[in-house]
């Protein structure tokens, strides 16, 4: 299958923090990618910005370094790897002070598209919102680019939605979950509202429970700083995790415009049932196959911060009135697995005998490793001897359907070129962002008066016993946590 690669217009992308860790791995790899596919116009400027003193050959220099480890395919490409170093630049910008601002606004081009990445740390998003606007580097058509952590809490994000916003309109704020650049999470629109097989069986008639599970091999290593003061609750529950539960629970938008959606995922953030600490189970991984435990790397060696969480989320609705939807997440889990079961109801009547021994049946929707769906079915096991039933799953790999050979795509190449493209539809909106904080704020303050201590867990488990509890005290057991 050939992918069909619209180019999108001429840009000037501006990325403070340019020499940081995101821009080096990501961003800057996820650009080349998509002027090596066609999509970003050879006339596009990506300018960096940062506090090291260096020329823009060092810079170019420094970035061809980037894509030898994170992209090394770009050697096979010399053209474009010589067109991309080409559209690079760099700039010295005191992002606390003033001066650089004036070169800024220089070498950025009228009547183009203008977006600013902010790859810096949170405390400086307003700083450099203020001087871009104080400086007229801000025009009414650019872009503001920031991602998480977006807050700590329900006033922190107010106040920088409130800094943003007195210097952007929200249409020219993007703010990246980067989740929802993953190629399977947009799939799960597709799979919900282009087709008419699920969408009418997608509702406590028919839905027993919804699964997601966030897994992770790695542990927290290096960020153990950043990891220690947030936790697993808003490392990944806040962002990635509720945007996964909102497209999976929301009705289905009118159009598929940004605003749109996002109406929609509000809907359903503000249906959520007050979380309720006794149906969480947070977690703390011990050391184990030669490697530290979290107390090892973390800032406080007696920290009570959460590297696992489970918990039972409810949605007062009409269509999922009843439907628990389970959340875990963890890191030093059993093995990577991202994904989304939906598991449905059984038959309302048994006609086989064997039939109150089977699954039921469960679309699994697999944000990675290997992306796709399967829908696990019962069927009757073949050959003689009776009516024996037997469970099989129709398997689809994006990667076996789509043809050896077909990219899919970083969720960072989608999500900077939909920037360009003015599409917000990828992207959180002001609101969504404050309404989740604030499901968020009471579970942390209930467990902070409470006290109690994480459960530890083995490496390479599937996270604390009382996990599975979670599950198995309402007759429930989670899918098994495997690559
Ligand atoms: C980040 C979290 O947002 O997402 C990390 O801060 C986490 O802790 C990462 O490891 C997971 O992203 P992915 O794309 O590897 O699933």
């Amino acid at each position: 299958m050939v992918s069909r690669v619209i180019p999108v217009d001429v840009f000037d992308l501006v990325i403070f923090g340019a020499t940081g860790d995101l821009a080096r791995r990501k961003l800057l790899p996820a650009l080349f990618r998509r002027m090596r596919d066609g999509q970003m116009p050879g006339e596009s400027r990506i300018i960096g910005v940062a506090r090291r003193d260096m020329e823009a050959d060092e810079f170019r220099n420094f970035v061809r370094d980037a894509l030898e480890e994170f992209e090394p395919e770009a050697a096979e490409a010399p053209d474009v790897l010589k067109a991309f170093l080409g559209a690079l630049d760099y700039l010295v910008v005191d992002v606390r002070g003033d001066a650089g601002w004036e070169a800024l606004k220089a070498m950025l081009r009228p009547d183009i598209v203008r977006a600013f990445y902010l790859s810096v740390g949170p405390s400086l998003f307003g700083e450099i919102a203020t001087r871009l606007k104080k400086h007229a580097i801000a025009i009414p058509e650019s872009r503001i680019v920031v991602e998480k952590p977006l807050g700590h809490d329900l006033a922190s994000a107010k106040a920088l939605n409130a800094r943003l916003g007195a210097c952007f309109d929200e249409h020219q704020i993007y703010r990246i979950d980067h989740y929802l650049g993953k190629e399977t999470v947009q799939n799960l629109m597709a799979i919900r509202f282009a087709n008419a097989l699920f969408e009418p069986l997608w509702n406590g008639q028919y839905v027993d429970h919804v699964q997601i599970t966030v897994a992770e091999r790695i542990g927290v290593e290096g960020r153990g700083g950043y990891y220690d003061k947030s936790g697993a609750l808003r490392d990944m529950v806040q962002n990635h995790m509720m945007q996964l539960l909102c497209l999976t629970a929301m009705e289905p938008p009118a159009k598929f415009n940004a605003d749109f959606v996002r109406d929609e995922k509000l809907k359903v953030i503000r249906a959520l049932v007050p979380a309720n600490p006794q149906s969480t189970v947070r977690g703390q991984y011990r050391a184990g196959d030669g490697e530290g435990g979290y107390l090892d790397h973390a800032e406080n060696p007696d920290s009570n911060t959460e590297s696992f969480i489970a918990l039972k989320v409810e949605i007062e609705s009409w269509r999922w009135a009843g439907v628990p939807f389970y959340l875990r997440t963890g890191k030093r889990l059993r093995a990577r697995m991202s994904e989304i079961v939906v598991v449905f109801k059984k038959p309302p009547h048994a006609i086989f005998p064997e039939m109150a021994q089977q699954g039921s049946n469960e679309l699994v929707i697999r944000l990675q490793p290997d992306e796709g769906i399967t829908l696990n079915m019962t069927i009757k096991e073949p050959g003689p001897g009776g009516m024996r039933l037997t469970e099989v799953p129709l398997d689809m790999s994006f990667a076996e359907a789509l043809g050896a050979g077909h990219h899919v795509p970083d969720a960072y190449e989608r999500l900077i070129m939909d920037v360009i493209r003015g599409d917000q539809t990828l992207f959180m909106r002001g609101d969504e962002l404050e309404e989740a904080w604030a499901w968020i704020d009471p579970l942390v303050a209930a467990w902070e008066e409470n006290g109690a201590r994480p459960k530890p867990y083995d490496t390479g488990s599937s996270g604390p016993e009382d996990a599975l509890a979670l599950l198995h005290k309402d007759g429930r057991k989670w899918r098994e946590i495997e690559s």
